[in-house]
């Protein structure tokens, strides 16, 4: 439990209890699991449903791109397994 802060580690947030949590990432960014695991989520197209810089309508949320490629039942089985946790 101890900090980790200015040690150049990277604290990951728990996935317990995700689902009463958001906006997503380290900014805020993504507001929904669903939006989260969007594969056009990373396109520069992108209207972010969360935080956003001013002035910057559209962008790419990019990082995180583990379970991007899934189809969409697959997307669907977990998010409903992380909604369980
Ligand atoms: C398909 C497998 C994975 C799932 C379902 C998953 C799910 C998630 C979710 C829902 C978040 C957002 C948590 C929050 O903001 O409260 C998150 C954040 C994060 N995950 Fe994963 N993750 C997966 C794989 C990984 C892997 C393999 C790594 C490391 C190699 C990783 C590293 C991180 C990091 C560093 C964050 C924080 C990112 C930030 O705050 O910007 N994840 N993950």
């Amino acid at each position: 439990m101890s900090t980790r802060k200015g040690t150049g580690y990277y604290k990951v947030p728990s996935l317990k209890g995700v689902w009463y949590r958001g906006h997503y990432l380290y900014d805020g960014s993504v507001a929904s699991l669903e939006e989260m695991f969007d594969p056009d989520r990373i396109k520069e197209t992108r209207v972010s449903g969360g935080w956003s810089p001013p002035g910057v309508p559209t962008r790419a949320i990019k990082g995180h791109e583990f379970g991007l490629t899934l189809t969409p039942a697959e997307r669907e089985q977990l998010i409903a397994f992380l909604r369980t946790l």
